[in-house]
């Protein structure tokens, strides 16, 4: 027996290009380059090392799903300090859910927070951008939700547009899955949009989940976070919930450590759930990543790499494509025509593997997709790979 909601999961964006480039031999004579997947390729910092080697003797311990006392109090200290919120807003033990990575705990987020419909009653609704992280889809069909794509294309920054919502499809809605700053696009939120947003979160009764694991790579201006938006209005965390990750901040994916902030009892219910089915971080990783949300140096150097690489972008790049410097993450969406077709091109012309925005993006009511004419390339390498790479991509398209 499989539960039948699976049968409404669409294939992960990477089986979608494997399927699309495995059978098709690579350009010769060169080293296949792959711009496909968001994994920094920076060196985490020693700091991380040195906190895993010193707490290596806790591995044998069961960690407590809540992390420790000093990973919270780490993580209060850094969002207090990047968003400059009043002292005491966020309460380590209350509003703060440390997570082994946040791409499971986006996914099980929605099951804490939606009520399964009863028989012959509507669904409930959740509201996700396209183009869009795949997890989020699978969270709002596995909570037994119906998945709303909202476009979000050129016309509004990338965003999904607020004031085309129907106040009856937000009545029905149980959360509201942002990226800010957004994945592929690299746009960022105004902070009119994020309280817009907030506002109709309180008025329609849904939680506002902001994925900010993007928030740390920026080109010029700090992304504005949720919770600076919930300081200027009170310091209220009601409806609110963000996500942050060690993965880009740190260049540190494989450590798997990010957390969840926000509303007091959705946090309290969430981490009892995860007694049940989540996995804790072992100890060593609670302790190195507390060291790592301690410290802004090691990300104010990855910053500076993520930039040079822009600037070597805009030079190659220039107004071609569509291309502009992302304000935030390290994904270029250019414009080519036929995303699709010029992934083929680069992989068998050039062996260089992109993912057309088509498999980031589901088609609206009329059919249109809103990935289709897009490619997104990761600018994960060292600023001197990328340089060649994205050389002998421009050449190719
Ligand atoms: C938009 C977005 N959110 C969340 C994640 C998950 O990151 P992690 O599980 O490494 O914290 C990713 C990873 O690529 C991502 O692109």
């Amino acid at each position: 027996m499989i539960n039948s909601e699976l049968s409404h999961l669409r294939g992960s964006p990477f089986d979608a290009l494997r399927s699309l480039l495995d059978p098709l031999p690579p350009a010769q004579n060169t080293e296949p380059t792959i711009l496909t997947i968001g994994e920094p390729q920076h060196k985490p910092p020693q700091l991380m090392i040195d906190a895993l080697r010193a707490n290596e003797h806790l591995y044998g311990k069961y960690p407590p799903v809540g992390g420790t006392a000093e990973l919270r109090s780490a993580i209060a200290g850094w969002l207090t300090r990047r968003y400059a919120l009043p002292e005491g807003m966020i309460e380590a033990d209350q509003n703060i859910a440390p997570v082994n990575g946040t791409k499971e705990a986006l996914y099980m987020i929605a099951s804490v927070i939606t009520e399964r419909a009863g028989h012959n009653q509507p669904k409930p609704v959740i509201l996700l951008p396209t183009p869009y992280y795949h997890v989020y889809h699978a969270a709002a069909v596995m909570a037994g939700a119906d998945p709303t794509f909202l476009p979000a294309g050129p016309d509004t920054h990338f965003f999904p547009d607020l004031d085309a919502l129907e106040p009856n499809l937000l009545d029905r809605a149980s959360a509201f899955y942002l990226c800010n700053p957004s994945n592929p696009q690299g746009t960022v939120a105004s902070a009119e949009y994020l309280s817009a947003a907030l506002a109709l979160a309180r008025k329609h009764d849904f939680m506002l989940i902001v994925d900010e694991c993007y928030s740390e790579i920026y080109d010029k201006t700090p992304p504005t976070g949720i919770l600076e938006i919930c300081a200027m209005s009170g310091g209220a965390l009601d409806h609110v919930l963000a996500f942050h990750s060690l993965s880009k901040r740190s260049s540190a994916a494989g450590l798997r450590s990010g957390f969840c902030v926000g509303e007091r009892d959705i946090i309290k219910t969430f981490l009892n759930l995860r007694n049940f089915a989540g996995a804790a971080s072992p100890l060593p990783v609670c302790a190195a990543a507390a060291a790592l949300w301690n410290d802004d140096i090691h990300v104010t150097e990855n910053r500076a790499l993520y930039r040079e690489k822009f600037d070597i972008a805009e030079e190659i790049f220039g107004s071609k494509f569509g291309f502009y410097r992302p304000e935030g993450g390290f994904f270029l969406w250019l414009d080519v025509g036929d995303g699709v077709e010029s992934a083929v091109r680069l992989w068998t012309k050039a062996a260089i593997r992109v993912l057309p925005g088509k498999f980031l993006s589901v088609a609206d009511s009329d059919g249109v997709n809103p990935g289709d004419p897009y490619i997104r390339i990761a600018l994960v390498s060292p600023p001197e790979n990328s340089k060649e790479a994205l050389t002998r991509l421009a050449n190719s398209l």
